[in-house]
């Protein structure tokens, strides 16, 4: 087990390059099973979580293999159907193999992901959408049965009480693109992630129409070839780099390699807040040292174009230190505030009503051992600690390692004083301190 140690209060300054998006690879890996043609996929981050879907892939039967830091190669000839809750129970995202196998293989066996920290995670309506293009599905002993013999296109409504489903829509599509006849998604997932695998399908031969709307049609097709395809830049992973270099204490940092394009409602948020940001096509610049100046704002998370929840937890710890009363809502994850009860250890004055976290910004927080809960609530921890006075201790940082390469290391090519190190090191008494 790692920690990672971070003294505040140093300058942030220089470029940054942001990775290949996570969420975008994920089912992008799952989508390589539904040929039997080599693929292969570029600008893939260096995370644990992709790793692993690399596992479970092999474990199905696919020759994968790591060309190089970033590449990925991915030949699924002859595969198998069945995902065990060993391997699923780790990563919920490989709910998104159910798409693949029923297009591919007209049969899915595939656990049930269960739930994770940041709340219920159900996949209703995936099953339901894959009901609709005439799959069978049961449900028994925590396993997902899916007959597809008679795999059909149909028209069909995927929105939830939360608006959309991004791995649901990802199914849908994969499952659709190898299905007879014409399928209509409405309600989909417009992230740019979904986007992104939208091309990726239509790179290997699928008929998708809507591409970036709330409405999609696939025309299915007998088969399709494989891909050679790079990845979109992760939006989340630019996000957490630009309220980094809001929440040092001066320096300007630039955030490159990502399309403003897709980070709107956080950079207009931000806009919103005064905040000293420079937006061109793919560089965002951030100056550090006005943090406490910004105006107090709303936000509220929505599916996309709305703010994306998986920058909630960092718009919080941006918010912890500017003047006045802040109040952010989340309507995706009512309660996805792991980070609150952390950032509330370092001084931070937040109180949580319902689904809403209420901030009144404080002059400084103070560095302390804290905990990190899931990938997001971890990197506002960070955040935290770039601007506190004193030494923070992120522990359980494999959550933050899921979803962010070499994190602790690109912030200290930027001027922070960040250092991992075994959790044997840290001082007993400070483990001790945030034993719960
Ligand atoms: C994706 O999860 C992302 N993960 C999440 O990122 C992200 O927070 C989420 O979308 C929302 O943007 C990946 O892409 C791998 P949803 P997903 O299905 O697809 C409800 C991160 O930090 N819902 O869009 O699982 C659900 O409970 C992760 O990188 C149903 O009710 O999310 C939630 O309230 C965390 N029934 C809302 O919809 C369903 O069948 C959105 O969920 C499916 C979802």
């Amino acid at each position: 087990m790692q920690v990672v140690r971070i003294r505040g209060g140093q300058p942030l300054d220089g470029e940054v390059t942001v990775s290949g998006a996570k969420n975008a690879c994920l089912p992008m890996f799952a989508a390589a099973l539904l040929t039997d043609e080599p693929c292969i996929l570029h600008n893939v981050p260096d995370l644990s979580d992709i790793r692993f879907m690399a596992d479970i892939l092999q474990h199905l039967g696919a020759q994968v293999t790591r060309i190089d830091d970033n590449t990925w190669s991915i030949t699924a000839q002859t595969i198998g159907t069945h995902a065990p809750y060993d391997l699923v129970r780790k990563m919920r995202a490989s709910v998104c193999l159910l798409g693949p196998l029923v297009g591919r293989m007209r049969q899915a066996q595939i656990s049930l992901p269960g739930g994770c920290v940041i709340g219920q995670r159900p996949i209703d309506l995936h099953l339901k959408g894959l009901a609709r293009l005439g799959c069978d599905v049961t449900i028994s002993q925590g396993y997902v049965y899916v007959d597809a013999k008679r795999l059909q296109g149909a028209d069909v409504f995927l929105g939830g009480r939360q608006g959309s489903t991004v791995t649901g829509t990802a199914n849908l599509l994969m499952a659709a693109v190898l299905a007879p006849g014409v399928t209509h998604i409405e309600s989909a997932a417009c992230e740019p992630e979904i986007v992104d695998l939208c091309h990726l399908l239509v790179s290997m031969g699928a008929q998708i129409e809507g591409i970036g709307s709330h409405a999609l049609t696939i025309e299915g097709v007998d088969r399709l070839s494989g891909f050679n395809y790079r990845v979109v830049a992760d939006r989340i992973q630019a996000g957490t780099f630009i309220a980094a270099g809001l929440m040092a204490p001066s320096g300007t940092v630039q955030v490159k390699g990502v399309n403003s394009n897709i980070l709107t409602a956080f950079l207009h948020k931000l806009e919103e807040a005064q905040a000293p940001i420079t937006v061109e096509k793919d560089t965002i610049t951030v100056k550090g040292g006005y943090i406490r100046g910004l105006k107090p704002i709303e936000t509220i998370t929505l599916p996309y174009p709305g703010f994306p929840t998986d920058l909630q937890a960092q718009m919080c710890a941006i918010m912890t230190l500017t003047e006045g009363i802040s109040i952010i809502t989340e309507r995706i994850y009512p309660n996805r505030f792991m980070h609150v009860p952390e950032l509330q250890r370092m001084g931070a004055d937040i109180s949580i009503e319902g689904s809403s976290a209420i901030i009144n910004g404080v002059e400084h927080l103070s560095g302390a051992p804290v905990m990190a809960s899931d990938l997001r609530a971890s990197a506002a921890l960070y955040l935290a600690g770039l601007a506190a006075v004193g030494e923070t201790w992120v522990q359980r940082i494999y959550h933050l390692d899921r979803g962010y390469d070499r994190f602790d290391e690109k912030l200290r090519d930027l001027g922070a004083d960040i250092v991992r190190m075994e959790a044997t090191e840290m001082p007993k008494a400070l483990a001790e301190s945030c034993i719960g």
